[in-house]
């Protein structure tokens, strides 16, 4: 059983997964508003993720029997000076919600709720990944800003962030299998 303070602090991440894909759609459309196709296409997939991130979490409170509350968000930010501030924000949220997930693996371990602690592990996991990414991606728009068909060529040709199929992952709400 999750205690019930493991719970409430999840019950919070799954609003901050949900305004993580809500801020990767709005930059997302920034982007292929700016016609900057690839850099659209990263983070129309890394807002898709964040969205199974929190159905991963709603499922696991559905399976053990828990209250999952789908909350409201707060309107993400839509208006970027240059090709690189989305990006920024976007590694800034990556490092902010890697916070969140120690703190939430830490809260179960503390509480003695191990199969909690034990759910956490593959996003301590994919936190690792994602701020790899991020970072990466940033690099390379401060590198390139002034020439960002370089950047466009650059996410064409390394596939930055796509990931195949993971059998580890936890199985997100409403998903196929
Ligand atoms: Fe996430
Ligand atoms: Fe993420």
């Amino acid at each position: 059983m999750p205690s019930d303070a493991f719970v409430a602090q999840l019950n919070e991440q799954i609003g901050h997964e949900y305004a993580a894909h809500q801020q990767y759609v709005a930059i997302a459309v920034h982007y292929d508003a700016e016609t900057l196709p690839q850099l659209a296409h990263f983070f129309y997939r890394q807002a898709l993720e964040e969205r199974d991130h929190a159905m991963m979490m709603i499922q696991y409170l559905i399976d053990a029997d828990e209250r999952a509350v789908v909350p409201g968000v707060a309107a993400p930010q839509v208006d970027f000076d240059n090709v690189v501030a989305p990006v920024a924000l976007a590694l800034a949220q990556e490092k902010r919600v890697t916070e969140q997930i120690n703190a939430l693996a830490a809260l179960a371990r503390q509480e003695g709720d191990y199969s909690s602690e034990q759910f956490m592990q593959w996003f301590i996991k994919e936190q690792i990944e994602e701020v790899a990414t991020m970072s990466d991606l940033l690099r390379v728009v401060e590198r390139s800003q002034d020439h960002e068909m370089d950047i466009e060529d650059y996410l064409a040709r390394e596939h930055l962030g796509e990931e195949g199929e993971d059998p580890t992952a936890p199985h997100p709400a409403g998903a196929a299998g």
